[in-house]
C-alpha cells in the first residue's frame, strides 16, 4: 500500500529464502505453489497493516515482467480478481522499472534524499544486473547502459557460496566473511569485459573459483576467508567502476544503487569512495527497498495511473522486460 507520492502505508514480503534453501536455488515449480499458498494472505495483511480497505484503493499494481512465468502468472491472475471484484484499475509494471524507481519510496526510516533526472542506476540482484540511464519515471526515458553477459551478480554470490558450502543465498554470507579475510593470497583476474565498455560478466570468477575448489580439495576455513575477499574485491569493484564510468561518461551527478546485492558493504563502500571523489553523489536507499518489495511495484504502478494509463484484462506475464536493451548479444540477465 503506497501512495503515488511514494509514501508507504504497508509492504509485506513473504519470503521463501528458506524453502529454496534447501535446494540451493530457486526452483520455479516450488514458487509459483508457494506464491499461490500466500498471495491471498499477503493482500490481506497488507491492507490490514494500512488500515484501509478494499473500496478506498485507487489501483492494483503487480509486476508482470520480466521473471519466471509461472511465478508471474500468480501475481497477474490474484491481481486481475482483486482489480475485478474492487472495481479498480489495473496496471501492469515492469518489474526492473519498479528497482530504479524505488529509491523514491519514503520508508520514514533509512530514507535517502530522492535523486535528481537524469541520474543513472545500478540495478544488481540475484535475477538481474544492468545500469541504466532514468531521465524521467517513464519506460521510454529509461535507457539501458550496459549488462551483464551472462550471470547476476547476486547469482555469481550465491553459486561462489554454494562452492564454498556456505549454503543459499549466498551474498550475505560472504559479505560476512569476506572481512577476514585476504584478498592478495589468491589470484582471481577481475571479471572484465573490455576497458572502456559498461557491459559486465561474472561467470568467468565463479568458473576460477570452481576450478580452485577442484584443484585444491575442500577448501579450510580460513581460505574461505580469503576466497570471499578476493572474489567479493573482484566483483564490487568491477560494479563501481563501471557505474561510476556510467554516470560521468552521461554526465549524470546523481548515482543510485538497487537490488539485493546493492546491500553489500563493500559494494556501498566502494560506489561511495569512488562516486564521491569524482564529485559524483551516490544514493544507496534502505534494504527493504532494494531487495524484491511489493511497494516499489505500487509506486511504479501509481505513477502509470496517474498519467492516465492502466492495463486491461488481457494483461499477460513475460519472461522479458519491456525496457529497451542496449546489448541483444549474449543474453545476459535483465
Ligand atoms: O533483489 P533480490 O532480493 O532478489 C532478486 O534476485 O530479484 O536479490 C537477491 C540477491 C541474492 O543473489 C543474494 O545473494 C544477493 O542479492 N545479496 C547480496 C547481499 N544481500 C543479498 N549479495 C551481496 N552482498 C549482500 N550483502
Ligand atoms: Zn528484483
Amino acid at each position: 500500500m503506497v501512495d503515488d507520492s511514494g509514501r508507504v502505508a504497508s509492504d509485506v514480503v513473504h519470503s521463501q529464502v528458506s524453502l529454496h534453501a534447501t535446494y540451493g536455488g530457486v526452483v520455479p515449480e516450488l514458487a509459483s505453489r508457494d506464491h499461490l499458498r500466500a498471495v491471498g494472505p499477503v493482500i490481506r495483511e497488507a491492507l490490514a497493516r494500512a488500515g484501509v480497505a478494499l473500496p478506498d484503493i485507487g489501483g492494483v499494481a503487480v509486476t508482470n515482467r520480466p521473471g519466471l512465468v509461472g511465478a508471474l502468472l500468480v501475481g497477474v491472475q490474484a491481481a486481475k480478481g482483486l482489480a475485478w471484484a474492487a472495481g479498480k484499475p489495473l496496471v501492469g509494471v515492469d518489474h526492473l522499472m519498479a528497482h530504479l524507481l524505488a529509491v523514491f519510496l519514503r520508508r520514514g526510516e533509512g530514507d535517502v534524499p530522492p535523486p535528481r533526472f537524469p541520474f543513472v542506476c545500478l540495478l544488481a540482484s540475484g535475477g538481474h544486473t544492468a545500469i541504466y540511464r532514468v531521465d524521467a519515471p517513464r519506460a521510454d526515458a529509461i535507457v539501458e547502459l550496459g549488462a551483464t553477459r551472462d550471470d547476476a551478480a547476486g547469482e555469481a554470490f550465491d553459486k561462489v557460496a554454494k562452492l564454498l558450502g556456505l549454503g543459499y543465498p549466498g551474498g550475505p554470507t560472504i559479505d560476512r566473511i569476506a572481512p577476514s579475510g585476504d584478498p592478495s593470497r589468491v589470484k582471481l583476474s577481475a571479471p572484465m569485459v573490455s576497458s572502456g565498455s559498461l557491459q559486465m560478466s561474472f561467470s568467468g570468477i565463479k568458473t576460477q573459483v570452481a576450478q580452485l575448489v577442484a584443484r585444491e580439495g575442500p577448501i579450510a576455513e580460513g581460505r574461505v576467508a580469503d576466497v570471499c575477499a578476493a572474489f567479493q574485491a573482484a566483483v564490487t569493484s568491477s560494479l563501481a567502476r563501471r557505474v561510476v564510468a556510467a554516470a560521468l561518461r552521461e554526465g549524470v551527478a546523481d548515482v543510485v544503487l538497487g537490488g539485493g546485492v546493492a546491500a553489500n558493504r563493500e559494494l556501498r563502500r566502494r560506489t561511495r569512495d569512488l562516486g564521491e571523489a569524482h564529485g559524483l553523489r551516490v544514493l544507496v536507499p534502505p534494504l527493504a527497498s532494494c531487495t524484491d518489495n511489493a511497494a516499489m511495484i505500487a509506486y511504479a504502478g501509481a505513477l502509470r495511473l496517474s498519467a492516465g494509463a492502466h492495463d486491461d484484462w488481457s494483461l499477460v506475464a513475460e519472461s522479458r522486460t519491456s525496457l529497451e536493451r542496449a546489448t541483444r548479444k549474449g543474453g545476459g540477465k535483465r
